[in-house]
This record gives structure tokens, sequence and C-alpha cells, in this order.
């Protein structure tokens, strides 16, 4: 063996040998196996399913997955999915699932994928299937021309009138998220497609106005009350505790003081923008950490 060639083997060993340390980073934590969904996440994807399951699927399984007919309903509140990972349904969708109704779909596996894609979204909450938009825009929109930060709180900064939206796109869809801003009625729906309890407004926020004996009126949200003492948080962010015997009138709203014309308010690509931002706030579990990283610490 000439001493280039023994160069290059070591080299292509070399290399070899820092592929796969690559490859062992990259390698999920013991018992998990990474998604193979190749469009996880992917909005053009979660809509180019919807569109195909609305086509191929219906029949049995209801619009939007909520309501079977010859089939199960696919994402409805409550429900226990015998199916839950992306690679079980991609699986029932190519394969179909013997000895049931449940026939090959003759899908390709693009569309496979984008179909479980879709359903994966339609079963999670918002940070599962994101609102399109400018991310960094709708962050704006929500500081400054929205004003939401008076009355929320994001990640430690703004008011406490509202709730904390720190997490608000692993609580809820997109649907509650977007009914939440232009409906007086606003639905929370869990993990399937359909509106499943009225929030007319959160009961935690209940909305009131109290007039003092000296003549100042205060508007806010309930903190507490007793026969003897009234709490309330006030627009200004300052908590207020009177004397029963300090008030003049207190009146309950039947609404909520969220404003909820802000597809009114806002330009079209403002309200997207400002979605896509609220859709993206939330805790992720965090991912498998690389094994080198691990052996270091
Ligand atoms: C002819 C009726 C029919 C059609 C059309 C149909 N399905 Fe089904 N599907 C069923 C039935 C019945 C089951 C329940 C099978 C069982 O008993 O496990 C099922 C089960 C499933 C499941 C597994 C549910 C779970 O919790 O395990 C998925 C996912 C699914 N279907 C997706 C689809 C998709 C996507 C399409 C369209 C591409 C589709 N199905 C078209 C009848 C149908
Ligand atoms: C005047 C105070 C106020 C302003 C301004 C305001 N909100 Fe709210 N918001 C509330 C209150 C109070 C609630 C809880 C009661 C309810 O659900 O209506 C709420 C609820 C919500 C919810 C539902 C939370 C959940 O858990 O379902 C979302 C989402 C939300 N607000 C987003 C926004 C955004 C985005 C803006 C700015 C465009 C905004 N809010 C502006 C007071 C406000």
């Amino acid at each position: 063996m000439t001493q280039s060639n023994r160069t290059l083997l070591s080299a292509g060993a070399m290399l070899l040998s820092s592929t796969l340390a690559v490859f062992a980073q990259q390698a999920p934590a013991p018992g998990k196996t990474a998604n193979p969904n190749p469009f996880n996440g992917n909005e053009q994807a979660i809509m180019d399913g919807r569109d195909i399951f609305n086509r191929s699927c219906t029949v049995c399984h209801g619009k939007d997955g909520t309501e079977g007919d010859r089939g199960p309903a696919l994402a409805t509140p409550g429900r226990r999915y015998l199916r839950t990972s992306d690679s079980e349904i991609f699986e029932a969708i190519r394969n179909g699932i013997p000895g049931t109704q449940m026939p090959r779909a003759g899908l390709n596996e693009t569309d496979a994928w984008k179909v479980a894609t879709y359903l994966h979204g339609l079963r999670g909450t918002a940070i599962d299937a994101p609102a399109a938009g400018n991310i960094e825009h709708g962050e704006q929109v929500f500081w400054d021309k929205g004003g939401c930060g008076a009355c929320h709180m994001l990640h430690g900064k703004g008011g406490l009138v509202g709730p904390d939206l720190s997490n608000i796109a692993a609580l809820r869809k997109v649907n509650s998220i977007r009914d939440a801003l232009t409906k007086a009625q606003h639905s929370v729906s869990t993990d399937g497609g359909r509106h499943d309890s009225a929030l007319a407004p959160l009961s935690s926020y209940l909305s009131l106005r109290v007039t003092t004996r000296d003549g100042r009126t205060i508007t806010g949200v309930l903190r507490n009350q007793d026969s003897f003492t009234l709490q309330m948080l006030g627009t200004d962010n300052v908590l207020h505790v009177f004397n029963r015997d300090e008030l003049r009138e207190v009146v309950y709203e039947p609404k909520s003081l969220m404003p909820t014309d802000y597809d009114q308010r806002l330009t079209p690509d403002e309200f997207q923008d400002l979605l896509a931002f609220l859709s993206r706030q939330g805790h992720v579990a965090p991912a498998p950490r690389p094994r080198a990283e691990q052996v270091i610490q």
C-alpha cells in the first residue's frame, strides 16, 4: 500500500467516524423515536391535508374529522384514540385497517403524510398547527396597535387584568384564540376540532364597575369578595380593596373586559400576523439533548 493510499484510507476512516458521531448526536433519547413525518408542523401541509381529508374521508369520518358517520370521529373532545402517533395514522391511511371498514385511502405517501399532519394539528393546540403570518410583526401589533399588553402578561411583561398569555398556544387552538379576539361569547375547544364549552367570559375574570361613596368609578375584574369586603383588579392594574360600606354601587358587567372587535380594529394583515405570533406562545417540550452534551455535563 502506498503512502498516499494509506493517508486516503485513514482520512476516510476519520470521515466515517465523524459522520457516526453526528448521527449519534442526532439520535433521539433512548426509548423515544423521532417523528418520521416530513411535514411535522408545516402549515402548508396542514392546509393541503385538510383539503385532501375533506375530499376523501368525510363520507365516513365527517367534516374536519369531528363527526363520524360510518367511521369514528378522529378529533373530538375527550375521545381516546387507538392510533396516536403520526406514523400510526400514516399507516392506517396508507394500508387501511384490516378487518374493519377503514379502506386503503389510495393516497400517495406525500398526501398521506399531509393528512396525518392535519389530523395531528386537529387533535393538538395552536402550537401544533400554528397560524401562518409574519411573527415579528405580530409581536409588534400585540404591544403597539393591539394594546394587548395593557391587560395581558406575556413572559413576565404586561398587565394583570387578563390571563397571562405566555402559554396560550399550548392551551388553546387557533380557532379559540381567533374567537377570543372577535366574538363576545368566545368558546374554548379541547382536543377536538369542535367548540366544547363556552366562556362568557371566563368566570375568573368577571368584570365589574364600582362607584365609591366619594364618587370614584373603577372598572376591572373581581378577585374576591365576602359580606364585608370586595377586592378587584382595576384596569389600572392596581388591586383595590374596599369595605362594602365605602361603595355606593357595584355593577357586574355581562360582558368581558376584553374587546372583541379586533378583526375591525386591525387590518387583515395585522390580525393574521397577531394570530401567527400568539399561536407560537407556548412551552414546547424540550427536544432530547444530544448525547455528547450529556456526557460533558
Ligand atoms: C368507508 C369508510 C371510511 C373511509 C372512507 C375512511 N375511513 Fe378511516 N376509519 C373507518 C373505520 C370504520 C375506522 C375504525 C376502524 C377500527 O375499528 O379500528 C377508521 C379508522 C381510522 C383511523 C384510526 C382511528 C384511531 O383512533 O385509531 C384513522 C386515522 C382514519 N380512519 C383516517 C382516515 C382518513 C385520513 C381517511 C381518508 C383518507 C379515512 N380514514 C377514510 C372508516 C373509513
Ligand atoms: C381591557 C383589557 C384587555 C385588553 C386590552 C385585551 N384583553 Fe384579552 N382578555 C382580557 C380578559 C379580562 C380576558 C379573560 C376573559 C375573557 O376570556 O374574555 C381576556 C382573554 C383573552 C384571551 C383568551 C384567553 C384564554 O385562556 O382563552 C385571549 C387569547 C386574549 N385575551 C388575547 C388578547 C389579545 C391578543 C389582545 C390584544 C389584541 C387582548 N387580549 C386585549 C382583557 C383584555
